[in-house]
């Protein structure tokens, strides 16, 4: 486990659901704000295929990583080419707030080692269709430490903001 490594993804609340074709289920004012505060001024490391669905990018004013294979260069963005390569990372910049931005195959690589999830949990009452997921955690590992209120927009289902940490 790093402590300085966190997960942060809105996901609806039965089946983990994050996104279809490319991009992401939902696109929620509030919490497209509420990811900008939390990861503002820290470290952001995304899988290459979310980084390319980003409107803008880099995202501004944070440190941009781009997790790849490959070895193309990104103008405003650094790469990682390995998990290997960002647990190194991570070890040697531990005074940086690491948040791994998804997607699916990326959150599934890393929910072994971090040490909290920022979970916008999406009220789901009929099974929403999609084909990238968030992992399946399990209160066993995992405690519920922040919980907001619901927010509830004219034209979306409702949802609110968790925060989970590793139980030690
Ligand atoms: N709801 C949310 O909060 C949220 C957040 C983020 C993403 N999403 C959604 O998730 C979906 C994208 O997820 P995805 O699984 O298709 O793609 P992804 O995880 O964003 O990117 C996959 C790519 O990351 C690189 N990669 C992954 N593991 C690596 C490793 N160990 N070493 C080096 N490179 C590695 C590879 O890039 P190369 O091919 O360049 O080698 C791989 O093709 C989209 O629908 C997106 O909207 C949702």
């Amino acid at each position: 486990m790093f402590d300085n490594i966190f997960m942060i993804v809105a996901m609806t609340e039965k089946t983990n659901s994050i996104g279809l074709n490319g991009d992401m289920l939902y696109h929620l004012k509030d919490d497209l704000k509420y990811f900008k505060e939390t990861t503002l001024n820290e470290t952001i490391i995304c899988g290459r295929k979310t980084y390319f669905s980003f409107p803008k990018r880099p995202l501004p004013n944070r440190k941009n990583i781009i997790l790849t294979r490959g070895n193309n260069e990104y103008e405003g963005a650094y790469t990682l080419h390995s998990k290997e390569d960002v647990l190194e990372y991570a070890k040697s910049h531990p005074e940086e707030k690491i948040f791994i931005c998804g997607g699916d195959d990326v959150y599934s690589q890393f929910i072994d080692v971090a040490s909290k999830l920022y979970i916008t949990i999406i009220d789901e009452e009929k099974t929403v269709v999609a084909d990238s997921f968030f992992p399946e955690f399990s209160d066993k590992d995992w405690e519920l430490t922040s919980e907001s209120r619901y927010i509830t927009p004219e034209s979306a289902p409702r949802y609110k903001y968790c925060v989970f940490s590793r139980k030690k």
